[in-house]
């Protein structure tokens, strides 16, 4: 079964290598096992009634799955999957075109659908509710209202953000899913596998570093397992042995915690610029030059998960551990 793609208002799907780096049945998706497990049970149960699948949440820091997970969904319920996201859809006709088009069952996946503007949210309620869009076309006196019937389908949303989607938005989903950063060794076995599809050979100690410093993230993880590949071709003998993985993580400059130069700005910035705070988010960002958004979503969700930094009333604050693993002496402070 292909995954239709449909241009234009929606997102390409990735091609090539990266395609086959995603799993695609539950079975090949490494690690989530919660999420999985639960996932398995709504699926079997949906199909032995004959019906879709009802509306998933995925939600979790970018890079741990989400995208591939709807794909998987779509896999296991044997239905296509359509690809937009929050900012493709612009105007309530285009949400229109998009639900129009599926098939009974299919998987409509809306990519940041914390993005829908309020208008959109407002066609997608009765959408996910009863299956049925009422649209307004003409203008002015002529306008008017009409009701177009959809078939059955599920909606799954993938956003970093749960807390920026509105409650009655969130109250729709049956299945809402938090993705969870991976342990090491699920993102072994992650570096293995993409090794594979790679056709590259490597030591599984070498495939354990990698891990280490890919920040719990599949994505992370792939990224620097294709820099490695690189380094040890040009350096080495192309087997990826944990000596070529050390030194090519080196050279990329991931240090052991997996933390990269963003984040070393970020908290030797805070640390030596406001004392290791409290400071507030746009503060921070404005000092390193990056975007609050970014670090909210990006670099701040792990970094606090390693307990480096925590949130405060008054703003973010670097822990003794950021310190002492920067190489700055302890404040005695109480912080
Ligand atoms: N559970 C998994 N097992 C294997 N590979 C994974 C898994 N989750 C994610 N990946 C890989 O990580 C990359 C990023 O995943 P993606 O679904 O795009 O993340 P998200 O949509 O959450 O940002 C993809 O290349 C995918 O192949
Ligand atoms: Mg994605």
């Amino acid at each position: 079964m292909e995954d239709r793609v449909i241009s234009g208002e929606t997102t390409v799907f990735d091609e090539g290598f990266e395609h086959s780096l995603r799993p695609q049945r539950l079975g090949q998706y490494i690690g989530q096992e919660k999420v999985k497990d639960s996932l398995s049970i709504f699926i079997e149960a949906a199909k032995g009634r004959s019906e879709s699948l009802d509306h998933v949440l995925l939600y979790g820091p970018p890079g741990l799955g989400k995208t591939t997970l709807a794909s998987v969904i779509a896999n296991e319920m044997d239905v296509n999957v359509r690809m937009t996201s929050g900012p493709a859809i612009e105007r309530p006709g285009d949400l229109a075109a998009v639900v129009s088009s599926l098939e009974p069952g299919d998987v409509l996946f809306i990519d940041e659908i914390h993005r829908l503007n309020r208008a959109i949210e407002e066609v997608l309620y009765p959408a996910m509710e009863d299956f049925c869009l009422d649209i307004v076309v003409g203008k002015g006196p002529s306008a008017r209202s009409i009701r177009l019937d959809l078939p059955p389908f599920t909606l799954v949303g993938a956003t970093t953000r749960a807390g920026s989607l509105s409650a009655p938005l969130r109250d729709r989903f049956g299945v809402p899913l938090r993705l969870e950063y991976y342990e090491e060794e699920p993102l072994t076995e992650i570096v293995i596998r993409s090794a594979r599809v790679f056709d590259v050979s490597i030591d599984s100690a070498a495939a354990t570093e990698i891990a280490k410093r890919s920040r719990g993230t599949p994505r992370i993880a792939n990224r620097l397992l294709r820099r490695v590949r690189d380094y040890a071709q040009v350096r080495g003998d192309g087997m990826i042995s944990l000596r070529a993985a050390q030194e090519a993580l080196e050279m990329l400059q991931v240090d052991s915690f997996g933390l990269d130069h963003i984040d070393h700005k970020l908290i030797t910035g805070m640390i030596e610029q406001f004392r290791g705070g409290p400071v507030g988010l746009d503060t921070i960002a404005a000092s390193i030059g990056e975007e609050s958004v970014t670090i909210e979503d990006v670099y701040e969700p792990f970094l606090l998960q390693i307990g480096f930094i925590q949130r405060t009333p008054r703003g973010r604050v670097v822990t003794h551990a950021a310190y002492a693993h920067f190489g700055y002496p302890v404040p005695d402070s109480d912080k």
